[in-house]
């Protein structure tokens, strides 16, 4: 099943971290409209701000890769919290609104949406060009 294997992605993601600052390590995995998985994990920098999380890691290489319709995303970590504000955002940008599901290392922890997740989102239907 589709959604086993991106669990299974997202945990291993996970173990790649490079989050020497935070040891916090999480792994993210997306699967687009044809089928593919994109891992990702969280990168961090010694200038803090410029890490970059688990979540956005997935979607931008999907990106490079010529994806462009996204239709589930997980987020795995060590005890199954939710994708930050940020990703939050980039999320509903990239994805729309589809299902979420969070894992920590056992399963599945919550399943949800990214219109959940960011209710009243900003979106470029609100831009007036
Ligand atoms: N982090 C993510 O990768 N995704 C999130 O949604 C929340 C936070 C990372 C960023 C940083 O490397 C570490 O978790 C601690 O904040």
């Amino acid at each position: 099943m589709t959604k086993n294997k991106l669990i299974e992605v997202a945990q291993e993601a996970r173990k790649k971290a490079y989050a020497k600052y935070s040891d916090f390590f999480v792994g993210a995995a997306v699967l687009t409209d044809s089928g593919k998985i994109f891992p990702g994990c969280n990168v961090e920098n010694a200038s803090y701000s410029l890490t970059i999380c688990a979540e956005r890691t997935a979607l931008h290489s999907a990106i490079v890769a010529g994806e462009r319709k996204f239709t589930h995303l997980v987020v795995a970590t060590e005890n199954g919290v939710s994708p930050c504000g940020a990703c939050r955002q980039v999320i509903w940008e990239l994805c729309g609104d589809i299902p979420i599901t969070i894992v920590d290392e056992k399963g599945v922890c919550t399943e949800t949406r990214s219109s959940t997740l960011l209710p009243l989102a900003f979106d470029q239907n609100d831009l007036n060009n």
